[in-house]
């Protein structure tokens, strides 16, 4: 199993300031997930051309199963995540994006500037989150309940979490698409 955290932002690609939003979300993952994993960690430039590589190369090239984004997905003109996403994907899954703005608009008003999304490429799932540190726990404790799923059915590696922080759900043998 492996999983990338992908941080998109020009400054800290530049080293102009230090990425929080990465490790919070690799400590989010070290907290909430019990199986082995292993990480791989990126710091990218804005823009589809960078952000589109390094997504096609993590998916095909280093084969991850799980690929976290975070930042460039509002509106300023450097924000170019969703349009990177839209080369990268291959089924869009915008009940991931639907639910991350509905939690996240709990915590500002703002949440509705976001227009992160997921969707799969082939073994790979690609969740994008916003870029401020802040939102990393609200976002990851909505959706991940249903990504060890999602990566089942992907054919993806297996997750396991920990009950008291991610109550992962997957459904009945008769209900999956998988068993069938
Ligand atoms: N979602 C949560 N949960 N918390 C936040 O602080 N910031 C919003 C939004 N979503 C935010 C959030 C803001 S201000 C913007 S502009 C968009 O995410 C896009 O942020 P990004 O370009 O860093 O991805």
């Amino acid at each position: 199993m492996q999983i990338a955290i992908v941080t998109v932002s020009d400054r800290a690609s530049r080293g102009e300031y230090p990425d929080r939003s990465g490790p919070a979300i690799e400590a989010w993952l070290t907290e909430a997930i019990s199986s082995s994993f292993s990480l791989v960690r990126r710091i990218v430039p804005d823009g589809v051309v960078s952000v589109r590589d390094e997504l096609i190369s993590l998916c095909d090239q280093q084969g991850c199963d799980l690929i976290l984004t975070t930042g460039g997905t509002g509106p300023a003109p450097r924000d170019e995540t969703p349009e990177a996403m839209r080369e990268v994907m291959v089924k869009e899954l915008p009940g991931f994006g639907e639910l991350l703005r509905r939690v996240s608009l709990e915590q500002t008003p703002t949440a509705i500037l976001s227009r992160q999304t997921a969707g799969t490429r082939g073994r790979s799932l690609i969740i994008n989150l916003p870029g401020n540190p802040a939102s990393i726990c609200i976002c990851l404790d909505a959706v991940f309940p249903a990504v060890p799923y999602c990566l089942d059915l992907i054919g993806a590696g297996r997750i396991e979490t920990r009950p008291d922080k991610v109550e992962t759900v997957r459904p009945a043998p008769q209900c999956a698409t998988a068993a069938r």
